[in-house]
Protein backbone atom coordinates (compact mmCIF):
# COMPACT_ATOMS: atom_id res chain seq x y z
CA UNK A 1 0.00 0.00 0.00
CA UNK A 2 0.91 3.58 -0.94
CA UNK A 3 0.29 6.50 1.20
CA UNK A 4 -0.37 10.28 -0.52
CA UNK A 5 -0.50 13.15 1.62
CA UNK A 6 -1.38 16.06 0.25
CA UNK A 7 -0.86 19.50 2.39
CA UNK A 8 -3.31 21.92 1.01
CA UNK A 9 -4.90 25.00 1.66
CA UNK A 10 -8.30 24.26 3.17
CA UNK A 11 -7.21 21.11 4.27
CA UNK A 12 -5.15 17.97 4.51
CA UNK A 13 -5.84 14.85 2.64
CA UNK A 14 -4.33 11.26 2.76
CA UNK A 15 -4.68 8.86 0.48
CA UNK A 16 -3.81 5.15 0.96
CA UNK A 17 -3.87 3.25 -2.50
CA UNK A 18 -2.70 -0.05 -4.54
CA UNK A 19 -1.63 2.71 -7.21
CA UNK A 20 -4.73 2.53 -8.65
CA UNK A 21 -8.02 1.92 -6.00
CA UNK A 22 -8.41 4.41 -3.30
CA UNK A 23 -8.83 1.65 0.36
CA UNK A 24 -9.29 4.70 2.51
CA UNK A 25 -8.79 8.24 2.90
CA UNK A 26 -9.04 11.18 4.97
CA UNK A 27 -9.10 14.55 5.31
CA UNK A 28 -8.40 17.39 8.20
CA UNK A 29 -9.32 20.83 7.68
CA UNK A 30 -6.55 23.72 8.17
CA UNK A 31 -7.30 27.63 8.70
CA UNK A 32 -6.07 30.42 7.79
CA UNK A 33 -5.06 33.61 8.95
CA UNK A 34 -5.04 37.12 7.69
CA UNK A 35 -3.64 39.83 10.07
CA UNK A 36 -3.18 42.44 8.19
CA UNK A 37 -5.23 42.71 4.42
CA UNK A 38 -3.32 41.09 1.96
CA UNK A 39 -1.52 38.69 3.80
CA UNK A 40 -2.57 34.85 3.98
CA UNK A 41 -0.58 32.90 6.44
CA UNK A 42 -0.68 29.13 8.10
CA UNK A 43 1.05 28.08 11.25
CA UNK A 44 3.48 24.72 9.65
CA UNK A 45 2.69 23.50 13.13
CA UNK A 46 -0.95 22.88 11.94
CA UNK A 47 -0.23 21.15 8.96
CA UNK A 48 1.79 18.68 11.17
CA UNK A 49 -1.25 18.28 13.26
CA UNK A 50 -3.45 18.09 10.73
CA UNK A 51 -1.33 14.94 8.82
CA UNK A 52 -1.38 13.50 12.22
CA UNK A 53 -5.28 13.24 12.46
CA UNK A 54 -5.70 12.33 8.82
CA UNK A 55 -3.20 9.16 9.85
CA UNK A 56 -4.97 8.44 12.37
CA UNK A 57 -8.60 8.26 10.89
CA UNK A 58 -6.97 6.28 8.03
CA UNK A 59 -5.48 3.75 10.33
CA UNK A 60 -9.37 3.34 11.28
CA UNK A 61 -9.45 1.85 7.94
CA UNK A 62 -6.53 -0.06 6.83
CA UNK A 63 -3.69 -0.74 9.35
CA UNK A 64 -0.42 1.77 8.79
CA UNK A 65 1.67 -1.34 8.64
CA UNK A 66 0.87 -1.98 5.72
CA UNK A 67 2.07 1.05 3.99
CA UNK A 68 5.26 0.32 2.18
CA UNK A 69 5.68 4.18 0.67
CA UNK A 70 4.65 7.69 0.82
CA UNK A 71 4.40 10.51 -1.22
CA UNK A 72 4.22 14.00 -0.62
CA UNK A 73 1.85 17.01 -2.44
CA UNK A 74 0.80 20.58 -1.42
CA UNK A 75 0.60 23.99 -1.74
CA UNK A 76 3.07 25.60 -3.64
CA UNK A 77 4.82 28.83 -3.48
CA UNK A 78 4.47 29.53 0.67
CA UNK A 79 7.82 30.07 2.41
CA UNK A 80 8.39 28.05 5.57
CA UNK A 81 11.51 29.77 7.07
CA UNK A 82 13.52 27.52 9.67
CA UNK A 83 16.91 28.82 12.10
CA UNK A 84 19.69 26.70 12.18
CA UNK A 85 17.83 24.07 14.80
CA UNK A 86 15.07 23.65 12.13
CA UNK A 87 13.01 25.34 14.25
CA UNK A 88 10.40 27.43 12.47
CA UNK A 89 11.07 31.51 12.84
CA UNK A 90 7.29 32.97 11.66
CA UNK A 91 4.18 31.47 10.12
CA UNK A 92 4.27 30.31 6.29
CA UNK A 93 3.77 33.22 3.60
CA UNK A 94 1.14 31.54 1.72
CA UNK A 95 0.55 31.44 -2.22
CA UNK A 96 -2.08 33.97 -2.55
CA UNK A 97 -0.46 36.28 -0.10
CA UNK A 98 -0.10 39.73 -1.51
CA UNK A 99 2.26 41.59 0.55
CA UNK A 100 5.56 41.55 -1.53
CA UNK A 101 4.01 43.26 -4.53
CA UNK A 102 6.63 46.10 -4.13
CA UNK A 103 9.23 43.52 -4.08
CA UNK A 104 8.48 42.11 -7.05
CA UNK A 105 8.90 45.48 -9.32
CA UNK A 106 12.32 45.48 -8.20
CA UNK A 107 13.55 41.71 -8.68
CA UNK A 108 12.02 42.79 -11.98
CA UNK A 109 14.04 45.62 -12.37
CA UNK A 110 17.44 43.74 -10.96
CA UNK A 111 16.73 40.89 -12.88
CA UNK A 112 15.17 41.93 -16.17
CA UNK A 113 16.00 38.72 -17.95
CA UNK A 114 14.05 37.01 -14.56
CA UNK A 115 10.72 35.78 -16.74
CA UNK A 116 13.40 33.28 -19.12
CA UNK A 117 15.21 31.54 -16.41
CA UNK A 118 12.39 31.23 -13.67
CA UNK A 119 9.51 30.96 -16.47
CA UNK A 120 7.19 33.58 -14.95
CA UNK A 121 7.48 37.14 -14.03
CA UNK A 122 7.95 37.97 -10.10
CA UNK A 123 4.47 38.24 -8.45
CA UNK A 124 3.71 38.16 -5.03
CA UNK A 125 2.73 34.49 -4.36
CA UNK A 126 5.75 33.02 -5.32
CA UNK A 127 8.21 32.41 -2.75
CA UNK A 128 11.58 34.72 -3.98
CA UNK A 129 9.67 37.97 -3.80
CA UNK A 130 8.28 37.06 -0.05
CA UNK A 131 11.79 36.66 1.12
CA UNK A 132 12.46 40.23 0.18
CA UNK A 133 9.81 41.31 1.93
CA UNK A 134 11.20 39.54 5.22
CA UNK A 135 14.40 40.52 4.53
CA UNK A 136 13.08 44.78 4.11
CA UNK A 137 10.15 44.03 7.17
CA UNK A 138 11.43 41.53 9.44
CA UNK A 139 15.25 42.17 9.61
CA UNK A 140 15.69 40.22 12.89
CA UNK A 141 13.91 37.21 11.76
CA UNK A 142 16.22 37.55 8.13
CA UNK A 143 19.01 37.28 9.95
CA UNK A 144 18.11 33.85 11.61
CA UNK A 145 17.19 31.92 8.21
CA UNK A 146 19.09 28.98 7.53
CA UNK A 147 16.76 27.00 5.67
CA UNK A 148 13.46 26.95 3.56
CA UNK A 149 11.09 24.72 2.57
CA UNK A 150 7.98 24.75 0.85
CA UNK A 151 5.27 23.10 2.76
CA UNK A 152 5.11 19.66 1.83
CA UNK A 153 8.89 19.50 2.16
CA UNK A 154 8.11 20.78 6.10
CA UNK A 155 6.32 17.59 6.49
CA UNK A 156 8.50 15.57 4.33
CA UNK A 157 11.17 16.92 7.31
CA UNK A 158 8.99 16.04 10.28
CA UNK A 159 8.59 12.79 9.09
CA UNK A 160 12.36 12.44 7.65
CA UNK A 161 14.64 14.44 8.75
CA UNK A 162 16.28 16.08 5.95
CA UNK A 163 16.06 19.37 3.88
CA UNK A 164 14.51 17.88 0.49
CA UNK A 165 12.31 19.38 -2.36
CA UNK A 166 11.29 18.02 -6.10
CA UNK A 167 11.45 20.16 -9.10
CA UNK A 168 8.12 20.94 -9.64
CA UNK A 169 7.86 22.50 -5.97
CA UNK A 170 11.29 24.16 -6.46
CA UNK A 171 9.82 25.66 -10.21
CA UNK A 172 6.85 28.09 -7.96
CA UNK A 173 9.67 29.44 -6.01
CA UNK A 174 11.25 31.44 -8.86
CA UNK A 175 14.68 30.36 -7.39
CA UNK A 176 14.77 27.52 -10.58
CA UNK A 177 16.48 27.87 -13.75
CA UNK A 178 13.71 26.03 -15.52
CA UNK A 179 15.53 24.87 -18.66
CA UNK A 180 18.69 23.46 -16.45
CA UNK A 181 16.59 22.45 -13.65
CA UNK A 182 18.98 23.54 -10.94
CA UNK A 183 18.97 26.55 -8.13
CA UNK A 184 19.64 29.86 -9.88
CA UNK A 185 22.10 31.80 -8.26
CA UNK A 186 21.57 34.81 -10.22
CA UNK A 187 17.90 34.79 -8.50
CA UNK A 188 18.76 33.98 -5.07
CA UNK A 189 21.52 36.84 -5.57
CA UNK A 190 18.75 38.91 -6.53
CA UNK A 191 16.46 38.26 -3.99
CA UNK A 192 17.62 38.23 -0.30
CA UNK A 193 18.26 34.83 -0.54
CA UNK A 194 21.71 32.73 0.00
CA UNK A 195 22.03 29.18 -1.96
CA UNK A 196 22.85 27.35 1.30
CA UNK A 197 19.57 27.81 2.63
CA UNK A 198 18.11 26.09 -0.42
CA UNK A 199 16.83 22.37 -0.07
CA UNK A 200 18.59 19.26 -2.32
CA UNK A 201 16.41 18.95 -5.58
CA UNK A 202 15.21 15.76 -6.01
CA UNK A 203 12.92 13.97 -8.98
CA UNK A 204 8.95 13.24 -7.70
CA UNK A 205 9.82 9.72 -7.48
CA UNK A 206 13.20 10.11 -5.41
CA UNK A 207 13.42 8.49 -2.06
CA UNK A 208 14.08 11.68 -0.41
CA UNK A 209 14.76 9.65 2.74
CA UNK A 210 12.76 7.13 5.22
CA UNK A 211 10.67 7.63 8.32
CA UNK A 212 12.61 8.35 11.43
CA UNK A 213 11.65 6.67 14.68
CA UNK A 214 10.47 10.03 16.15
CA UNK A 215 7.86 10.19 13.20
CA UNK A 216 7.40 6.88 14.08
CA UNK A 217 6.40 6.97 17.30
CA UNK A 218 3.79 10.24 17.04
CA UNK A 219 2.17 9.23 13.61
CA UNK A 220 2.30 5.31 13.87
CA UNK A 221 3.77 4.62 10.76
CA UNK A 222 6.33 2.46 10.15
CA UNK A 223 9.97 3.19 10.91
CA UNK A 224 11.97 3.36 8.07
CA UNK A 225 9.98 3.14 5.27
CA UNK A 226 10.49 5.63 1.74
CA UNK A 227 8.92 8.86 1.14
CA UNK A 228 9.47 9.87 -2.02
CA UNK A 229 9.97 14.04 -2.76
CA UNK A 230 6.32 14.27 -4.19
CA UNK A 231 5.53 16.99 -6.30
CA UNK A 232 3.98 20.75 -5.80
CA UNK A 233 -0.10 20.00 -5.76
CA UNK A 234 0.02 21.08 -9.78
CA UNK A 235 2.21 18.33 -10.55
CA UNK A 236 0.90 15.68 -8.19
CA UNK A 237 -2.75 16.49 -10.14
CA UNK A 238 -1.15 15.71 -13.59
CA UNK A 239 0.35 12.25 -12.54
CA UNK A 240 -3.06 11.38 -11.21
CA UNK A 241 -4.43 11.87 -14.63
CA UNK A 242 -1.40 10.86 -16.67
CA UNK A 243 -0.08 14.41 -17.83
CA UNK A 244 3.25 13.73 -17.48
CA UNK A 245 2.72 12.94 -21.34
CA UNK A 246 3.66 15.67 -23.46
CA UNK A 247 -0.02 17.10 -25.15
CA UNK A 248 -1.70 16.15 -22.02
CA UNK A 249 -4.19 18.82 -20.75
CA UNK A 250 -6.54 19.45 -17.73
CA UNK A 251 -8.11 21.68 -15.13
CA UNK A 252 -8.11 22.09 -11.66
CA UNK A 253 -10.73 23.10 -9.15
CA UNK A 254 -9.82 23.94 -6.06
CA UNK A 255 -9.33 27.01 -3.77
CA UNK A 256 -7.40 27.97 -6.65
CA UNK A 257 -7.83 27.21 -10.22
CA UNK A 258 -5.31 25.91 -12.64
CA UNK A 259 -4.74 24.53 -16.32
CA UNK A 260 -2.12 22.70 -16.89
CA UNK A 261 -0.64 21.12 -20.35
CA UNK A 262 2.52 18.91 -20.17
CA UNK A 263 5.22 19.00 -22.61
CA UNK A 264 8.96 17.67 -23.17
CA UNK A 265 10.41 21.04 -23.64
CA UNK A 266 10.94 24.69 -22.14
CA UNK A 267 8.90 27.16 -23.51
CA UNK A 268 8.47 30.13 -21.50
CA UNK A 269 5.95 32.68 -22.32
CA UNK A 270 5.98 35.11 -19.46
CA UNK A 271 3.47 37.68 -21.45
CA UNK A 272 0.51 36.36 -20.46
CA UNK A 273 1.20 34.93 -16.88
CA UNK A 274 1.28 31.62 -18.47
CA UNK A 275 3.99 29.51 -16.28
CA UNK A 276 6.66 27.56 -17.67
CA UNK A 277 8.01 25.25 -15.12
CA UNK A 278 9.69 21.87 -14.26
CA UNK A 279 7.85 19.19 -14.00
CA UNK A 280 7.88 16.55 -11.32
CA UNK A 281 9.18 14.11 -13.85
CA UNK A 282 12.79 14.03 -15.56
CA UNK A 283 12.97 15.64 -18.84
CA UNK A 284 9.40 17.59 -18.74
CA UNK A 285 7.82 20.73 -18.33
CA UNK A 286 4.56 22.32 -18.28
CA UNK A 287 2.76 25.34 -19.32
CA UNK A 288 0.42 26.61 -16.48
CA UNK A 289 -2.11 29.07 -16.50
CA UNK A 290 -3.03 29.51 -12.51
CA UNK A 291 -5.66 31.04 -11.40
CA UNK A 292 -5.83 32.84 -8.00
CA UNK A 293 -9.36 32.30 -7.42
CA UNK A 294 -10.24 29.44 -8.87
CA UNK A 295 -13.55 27.80 -7.22
CA UNK A 296 -13.06 30.13 -4.25
CA UNK A 297 -15.24 32.16 -5.31
CA UNK A 298 -18.67 29.90 -5.02
CA UNK A 299 -17.14 28.95 -0.79
CA UNK A 300 -17.40 32.54 -0.55
CA UNK A 301 -20.65 33.26 -1.80
CA UNK A 302 -21.83 30.13 0.16
CA UNK A 303 -20.11 31.75 3.44
CA UNK A 304 -22.05 34.87 2.62
CA UNK A 305 -25.34 33.74 1.93
CA UNK A 306 -25.11 30.91 5.00
CA UNK A 307 -25.89 27.95 2.58
CA UNK A 308 -23.39 25.01 1.43
CA UNK A 309 -21.56 25.22 -2.07
CA UNK A 310 -23.98 22.27 -3.24
CA UNK A 311 -26.86 25.18 -2.79
CA UNK A 312 -25.30 27.43 -4.26
CA UNK A 313 -24.80 25.50 -7.60
CA UNK A 314 -28.18 24.35 -7.33
CA UNK A 315 -29.71 27.80 -7.31
CA UNK A 316 -27.38 28.81 -10.08
CA UNK A 317 -28.81 26.16 -12.11
CA UNK A 318 -32.50 27.78 -11.04
CA UNK A 319 -31.33 31.11 -12.05
CA UNK A 320 -33.30 33.21 -15.24
CA UNK A 321 -29.96 32.86 -17.48
CA UNK A 322 -31.32 36.39 -18.55
CA UNK A 323 -31.06 38.32 -15.55
CA UNK A 324 -28.05 37.31 -14.54
CA UNK A 325 -25.37 39.89 -13.62
CA UNK A 326 -21.67 40.09 -13.99
CA UNK A 327 -19.21 38.97 -11.33
CA UNK A 328 -15.24 39.91 -12.03
CA UNK A 329 -14.01 37.25 -9.03
CA UNK A 330 -10.87 38.42 -7.99
CA UNK A 331 -11.35 38.08 -4.49
CA UNK A 332 -7.46 38.28 -3.88
CA UNK A 333 -6.14 40.18 -6.77
CA UNK A 334 -5.38 37.56 -10.13
CA UNK A 335 -1.83 35.44 -11.03
CA UNK A 336 -3.14 34.68 -14.98
CA UNK A 337 -3.98 36.44 -16.96
CA UNK A 338 -3.29 39.77 -15.82
CA UNK A 339 -0.60 39.68 -13.22
CA UNK A 340 -2.37 41.91 -10.69
CA UNK A 341 -2.36 41.63 -7.04
CA UNK A 342 -4.44 44.95 -6.82
CA UNK A 343 -7.92 44.07 -8.66
CA UNK A 344 -10.64 42.92 -6.12
CA UNK A 345 -14.20 41.12 -7.17
CA UNK A 346 -17.12 42.79 -7.98
CA UNK A 347 -21.03 42.43 -9.05
CA UNK A 348 -22.29 44.30 -11.78
CA UNK A 349 -25.43 45.10 -13.13
CA UNK A 350 -27.65 44.25 -10.17
CA UNK A 351 -31.42 45.29 -10.46
CA UNK A 352 -34.26 45.46 -8.36
CA UNK A 353 -34.91 42.23 -9.25
CA UNK A 354 -31.62 40.09 -8.71
CA UNK A 355 -32.50 37.49 -6.73
CA UNK A 356 -29.83 34.82 -4.73
CA UNK A 357 -30.14 32.89 -7.65
CA UNK A 358 -29.01 35.45 -9.95
CA UNK A 359 -25.71 36.11 -7.84
CA UNK A 360 -25.07 32.58 -7.75
CA UNK A 361 -25.38 31.67 -11.26
CA UNK A 362 -23.21 35.04 -11.77
CA UNK A 363 -20.23 33.39 -9.88
CA UNK A 364 -20.55 30.30 -11.64
CA UNK A 365 -20.39 31.52 -14.72
CA UNK A 366 -17.65 33.86 -13.28
CA UNK A 367 -15.20 30.60 -12.35
CA UNK A 368 -16.08 29.21 -16.11
CA UNK A 369 -15.05 32.61 -17.79
CA UNK A 370 -11.51 32.63 -15.77
CA UNK A 371 -10.77 29.12 -17.83
CA UNK A 372 -12.20 30.64 -20.63
CA UNK A 373 -9.50 33.36 -20.40
CA UNK A 374 -6.60 30.61 -19.12
CA UNK A 375 -7.32 28.91 -22.82
CA UNK A 376 -7.15 31.71 -24.50
CA UNK A 377 -3.79 33.09 -22.85
CA UNK A 378 -2.37 29.85 -24.36
CA UNK A 379 -3.28 30.63 -27.78
CA UNK A 380 -2.96 26.94 -30.19
CA UNK A 381 -1.65 25.05 -27.38
CA UNK A 382 -4.85 23.96 -26.27
CA UNK A 383 -6.85 24.11 -28.79
CA UNK A 384 -5.54 21.54 -30.52
CA UNK A 385 -6.15 19.12 -27.82
CA UNK A 386 -8.56 15.96 -27.90
CA UNK A 387 -10.37 16.98 -24.12
CA UNK A 388 -9.32 18.67 -20.70
CA UNK A 389 -9.46 16.58 -18.27
CA UNK A 390 -11.11 17.74 -14.54
CA UNK A 391 -10.02 17.75 -11.59
CA UNK A 392 -10.47 19.59 -7.79
CA UNK A 393 -13.86 19.71 -5.55
CA UNK A 394 -15.40 22.05 -8.17
CA UNK A 395 -15.38 19.18 -10.46
CA UNK A 396 -17.77 17.05 -8.54
CA UNK A 397 -20.59 19.79 -9.84
CA UNK A 398 -21.65 18.81 -13.86
CA UNK A 399 -23.19 21.74 -14.13
CA UNK A 400 -20.13 23.55 -13.42
CA UNK A 401 -18.29 21.70 -15.94
CA UNK A 402 -21.39 21.97 -18.01
CA UNK A 403 -20.70 25.99 -18.01
CA UNK A 404 -16.87 25.27 -18.44
CA UNK A 405 -16.96 23.77 -21.55
CA UNK A 406 -19.25 25.63 -22.93
CA UNK A 407 -17.19 28.91 -22.04
CA UNK A 408 -13.76 27.31 -23.66
CA UNK A 409 -15.32 25.25 -26.19
CA UNK A 410 -13.29 22.50 -25.18
CA UNK A 411 -14.73 19.08 -24.09
CA UNK A 412 -14.16 18.66 -20.42
CA UNK A 413 -13.80 14.96 -19.30
CA UNK A 414 -14.15 13.91 -15.51
CA UNK A 415 -12.88 10.58 -14.19
CA UNK A 416 -13.86 8.81 -11.11
CA UNK A 417 -12.56 10.06 -8.26
CA UNK A 418 -11.64 13.30 -9.59
CA UNK A 419 -11.49 15.15 -6.02
CA UNK A 420 -8.65 12.71 -4.64
CA UNK A 421 -6.45 14.46 -7.71
CA UNK A 422 -2.61 15.66 -5.99
CA UNK A 423 -2.62 12.76 -3.45
CA UNK A 424 -3.40 10.40 -5.84
CA UNK A 425 -0.77 11.74 -7.88
CA UNK A 426 1.64 11.73 -4.76
CA UNK A 427 1.04 8.21 -4.27
CA UNK A 428 1.87 7.07 -7.65
CA UNK A 429 4.98 8.78 -7.54
CA UNK A 430 5.48 6.77 -4.19
CA UNK A 431 4.75 3.26 -6.31
CA UNK A 432 7.20 4.47 -8.97
CA UNK A 433 10.02 5.27 -6.33
CA UNK A 434 9.08 1.92 -4.74
CA UNK A 435 9.44 0.07 -8.51
CA UNK A 436 5.79 -0.71 -9.08
CA UNK A 437 5.41 1.58 -11.34
CA UNK A 438 7.93 3.12 -14.36
CA UNK A 439 8.06 6.47 -15.05
CA UNK A 440 6.48 5.70 -18.51
CA UNK A 441 3.48 4.12 -16.05
CA UNK A 442 2.74 7.28 -14.49
CA UNK A 443 1.40 8.58 -18.21
CA UNK A 444 -1.82 6.26 -17.80
CA UNK A 445 -4.44 7.92 -18.08
CA UNK A 446 -7.79 6.47 -15.85
CA UNK A 447 -10.96 6.23 -17.43
CA UNK A 448 -13.31 9.37 -18.11
CA UNK A 449 -16.53 8.49 -16.60
CA UNK A 450 -18.71 11.61 -18.00
CA UNK A 451 -18.03 13.78 -20.80
CA UNK A 452 -18.82 17.63 -20.98
CA UNK A 453 -19.63 18.60 -24.84
CA UNK A 454 -19.46 22.01 -25.73
CA UNK A 455 -22.94 23.56 -26.76
CA UNK A 456 -23.49 26.79 -28.06
CA UNK A 457 -25.64 29.34 -25.88
CA UNK A 458 -27.11 32.59 -26.63
CA UNK A 459 -25.10 35.13 -25.97
CA UNK A 460 -22.56 33.81 -23.89
CA UNK A 461 -19.73 35.25 -25.63
CA UNK A 462 -21.17 38.54 -25.02
CA UNK A 463 -21.11 38.10 -21.79
CA UNK A 464 -18.15 36.69 -21.58
CA UNK A 465 -16.79 40.41 -23.72
CA UNK A 466 -18.89 41.91 -20.93
CA UNK A 467 -16.90 40.36 -18.46
CA UNK A 468 -13.11 41.10 -20.20
CA UNK A 469 -14.59 44.75 -20.68
CA UNK A 470 -15.02 45.48 -17.14
CA UNK A 471 -12.09 44.03 -16.13
CA UNK A 472 -10.42 46.49 -18.23
CA UNK A 473 -12.82 49.32 -16.61
CA UNK A 474 -11.91 48.70 -13.40
CA UNK A 475 -8.58 47.98 -13.58
CA UNK A 476 -7.72 51.73 -13.12
CA UNK A 477 -9.52 51.81 -9.62
CA UNK A 478 -8.82 49.55 -7.86
C1 LIG B 1 -0.29 27.21 -8.25
C2 LIG B 1 -0.90 27.79 -7.04
C3 LIG B 1 -1.89 27.02 -6.28
C4 LIG B 1 -1.30 26.53 -5.02
C5 LIG B 1 -2.37 26.13 -4.02
O1 LIG B 1 0.58 28.08 -8.88
O2 LIG B 1 -0.60 28.87 -6.62
O3 LIG B 1 -2.38 25.98 -7.01
O4 LIG B 1 -0.43 25.49 -5.31
O5 LIG B 1 -3.11 25.08 -4.37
Amino acid sequence: MFLGIDIGTSAVKVICTDGDVIHASATANLTVQSPHPGWSEQDPQAWWSAVRAALNEVAGTVPLSGVTGIGLSGQMHGAVLLDSARDVLRPAILWNDSRSTEDCAHLQAALPEIGTIAGVLPLPGFTAPKLMWVAREEPQVHARIAHILLPKDYIGLRLHGELVTDRSDAAGTLWLDQGAREWSAAVAGASATEMAWLPRLADGHEVASQITAAAAAETGLPAGIPVVAGGGDAATGAVSLGATEAGRGFISLGTSGQLFVAGDAYHPNPAKFVHAFAHTVPERWYQMAAMLNGARPIAWLAGQLQISAGEVVDLAESADPNRVPIFLPYLTGERSPHGDPHIRAGFFGLEDSTDRAALCRAVLEAVAFTFADAVDSFGDTVAGLPHLAAIGGGSKSPFLLQLIANATGQRIGRTVGSDAGPAMGAARLAACGMGAMSLSDLGHQPEIADWFDPTSVPDLDGRLQRYRALYQALKPLR
